[in-house]
């Protein structure tokens, strides 16, 4: 059975701690002397994209790059995934050909459907769910920049979408607080909560409508945009529920003195968050988005055995 990344509820807060350390250590020998040793030399990529990406697949490219593999991209029309080509028979063939696959998707019962039927690691590289890849390497971020994940307190002010799921339940895994600040409607939904208390049973999910409330302990302020992937036609209706969440330097000054801002990117200036604040100096979003190929390298490592040396 191969090991997938498919949902931080799979994962132990030991395996969390490794995996960050793991990334760490590539990221100061890469940082030292451009030290890339080819690792995974001759081992294919495959990324399945239904949904358009910047960070998530030149990172992808370039970690597996680094570690002396390749990458071969494409789109689910371009396979005519679920149309021309049944999950099934792709998730069959593909293990043939490439030692594991990145899906960014919509739906999560597709990524865990490629996954039962897959003879080779299954990434999910976003669903409208959940984005593991990304709340990992926030970590990340965190901890290098704050010194530590225990006893942190990260702040997620906006909908209770992708991004925040996944920052919720890797917060959980490490030790930190989680407060979402949303608007009423915009929460987690039930059966997010259920599986949350019954995987971390004592452990808080904080929710809030009220951001300088919500922020008044944050050690991180967290945004994302409102209109998420695949909710276009709701822009209009959220672009007003979401007006009094928007991250401004007055709701900056309510959180700790040294906290920081980051934002998964994309960013939308004068939206979810102020150009003050995400330009500022709280924000960390280049470094946070740097993260992302230091983090997937070392999961790539984890996930094909490659020798760490
Ligand atoms: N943060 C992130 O996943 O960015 P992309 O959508 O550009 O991959
Ligand atoms: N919540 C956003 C994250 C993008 C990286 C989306 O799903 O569009």
């Amino acid at each position: 059975m191969p090991r997938h990344f498919i949902e931080l509820f799979d994962l132990e807060p030991g395996e969390v701690r490794s995996l960050l350390d793991l990334a760490l250590d590539l990221k100061r020998r890469g940082d030292r002397g451009g030290l890339r040793a080819p690792r995974l030399a001759g081992r294919i990529l495959a990324l399945v994209f239904d949904k358009p990406s910047m960070r998530t697949r030149i990172s992808f490219e370039a970690a597996i790059a680094h570690l002396g593999g390749s990458a071969v991209y494409m789109t689910g029309k371009d396979v005519g995934l679920g149309v021309r080509e049944p999950l099934v028979d792709f998730a069959r063939v593909a293990s043939q050909y490439v030692d594991a696959i990145a899906i960014r998707t919509f739906s999560q019962g597709l990524v865990s459907e490629l996954a039962r039927h897959a003879e080779v690691p299954v990434i999910n590289a976003l669903t409208d769910s959940d984005h593991p890849c990304q709340a990992m390497s926030d970590l990340l971020t965190i901890r290098e920049s704050i010194g530590r994940l225990e006893g942190v307190t990260l702040a997620f002010v906006g909908d209770g979408n992708n991004v925040a799921r996944s920052l919720a339940v890797a917060c959980a895994l490490s030790g930190m607080n989680f407060v979402l600040a949303c608007p009423d409607g915009y929460a987690f939904p039930d059966d997010f909560r259920r599986r949350f208390s019954s995987r971390f049973p004592g452990v808080s999910l904080v929710e809030s409508h009220d951001p300088a409330s919500a922020v008044a302990k944050a050690d991180v302020v967290y945004t994302d945009v409102w209109c998420s992937m695949g909710q276009e036609d709701q822009a209009e209706e959220r672009r007003s529920r979401f007006e009094p969440f928007r991250v401004d330097l007055p709701l900056m000054a309510r959180a700790r003195p040294n906290a920081i801002f980051l934002h998964c990117l994309p960013a939308h200036r004068g939206e979810e968050v102020t150009v003050e604040v995400i330009d500022g100096p709280q924000s960390l979003i280049v470094p946070q988005a740097a993260n992302r190929l230091h983090f997937q390298k070392a999961l790539l490592l984890h996930l094909l055995g490659g020798d760490i040396g």
